[in-house]
């Protein structure tokens, strides 16, 4: 059987099956204060998380074999979110891995699961418009010690630089302060077994990690075909605010429009889901929205971008190009509230008729509030 099989079928090399590795430890310090209490890899996108996409990738090309890796502090609620996998069609194994020592650090906790099988390493939060059957079919097709996907980007230093010769990568910097390239390495991975003893090799970088791109240089340096695969339509590493919101946006430009809830005096134009038990009255939807079960407009205005999850309240209120997570209240706001991110049972309103007038606010370590 070859590579990037249909679903139900198994994606292999050979006589080999390829296995899904996917990274969900890690900090996530560049979404605090929403990463203090949760994994950033379950912030939703469109209401799903984000970690989800990145499984279904996997379902997609055929891979049946998926290891996650987890932190202690965090494993426990993605056990719980992804759970067995079966509902994706694929087995999930979960491993710990102790500290956030490096993506290369990950794989060589995930030995043992992996064996000497090749594999496809996707960061957890990460989205790729595509999926990954592409990039196992070209495996497949010219068969590489590893495959690495690459995008141009306009800020290169955020990111691992490969430069290339024709149809080889001849060098990789992880984050360099002068890119030499625009090149940035997506985080999605196929690799063969090599990658195992690369890891063992090199010495943790400044950041005191244990880097893939240290890795992937070492099985360069040492002789190993290591091909680009350059990534048509758009990636998203949604580790940042700003990207996060963006994701967001393109997820949700690709929805199919639904209606499971009840509208009173409402109106609901576009690409719109409305979750079962959700209720609008007296308020208008433009989409591209979602608007999660259970949750409630009242005399709201929820404009295009915009998803909020289940159990929500927005009254009186105007919000748009934002992401709510559960249970969020939004309540008489003077001005449009947008390109927000609010966590879990967040409250968010004016207070009418209290004395004496002023600013009240209960907000976690390192929030950010804009005020009018
Ligand atoms: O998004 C693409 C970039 O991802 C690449 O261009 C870089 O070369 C690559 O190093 C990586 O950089 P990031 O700074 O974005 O990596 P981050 O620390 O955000 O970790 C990526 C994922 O892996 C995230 O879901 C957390 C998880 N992780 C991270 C570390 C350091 C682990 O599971 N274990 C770890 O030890």
């Amino acid at each position: 059987m070859s590579a990037g099989a249909r679903p139900g079928t198994t994606a292999s090399l050979g006589a080999r099956p390829i296995k899904g590795l996917i990274l969900s430890g890690g900090k996530g310090t560049r979404l605090r204060p929403i990463t203090h209490t949760s994994a950033k890899q379950l912030v939703p996108v469109a209401n799903r998380p984000v970690l989800f996409y990145g499984i279904e990738a996997m379902a997609n090309a055929g891979i049946t074999e998926v290891g996650i890796i987890i932190a202690p502090e965090t494993g426990d609620e993605i056990r719980a979110a992804a759970g067995d996998g079966s509902r994706f069609g694929v087995e999930i194994t979960y491993i710990v891995q102790d500290e956030p020592a490096g993506l290369a650090h990950a794989v060589l906790t995930a030995e043992p699961f992996l064996g000497s099988d090749p594999f496809v390493m996707y960061l957890g939060d990460n989205l790729l418009q595509g999926g990954i059957e592409d990039l196992v079919k070209a495996f497949d097709t010219s068969r590489p010690d590893a495959l690495i996907l690459l995008t141009p980007v306009p800020d290169p230093e955020h990111y691992g630089v490969a430069e290339l010769d024709g149809d080889r990568v001849v060098r990789l910097a992880e984050k360099p302060p002068q890119p030499r390239t625009n090149l940035a390495l997506v985080g999605v991975y196929m690799f063969t077994a090599g990658i195992h003893d690369a890891a063992r090799a090199i010495k943790p970088s400044g950041r005191g990690e244990l880097a893939i791109t240290d890795a992937i240089q070492h099985l360069v340096d040492t002789g190993a075909r290591v091909e680009p695969h350059i990534v048509e339509g758009w990636w998203k590493d949604t580790g940042r605010l700003d990207d996060m919101l963006e994701a967001n946006r393109l997820i949700l430009e690709t929805i199919h429009p639904s209606n499971g809830g009840d509208c009173i005096d409402s109106s609901v134009d576009g690409r719109v889901i409305i979750e079962p038990g959700a209720r609008l009255e007296r308020s208008a939807v433009r989409g591209p929205a979602i608007i999660g079960a259970g949750t409630r407009l009242v005399d709201a205005y929820v404009g295009p971008y915009t998803a909020i999850a289940e159990d929500c309240l927005v009254e009186g209120a105007e919000v748009e190009h934002s992401i709510l997570l559960a249970g969020a209240k939004v309540r008489n706001l003077s001005g449009r509230m947008e390109s927000s991110l609010l966590g879990r049972n967040v409250v968010v309103e004016r207070d009418e008729g209290r004395q004496p007038r002023a600013y009240r606010f209960m907000v976690g370590d390192n929030s950010e509030i804009g005020i009018l």
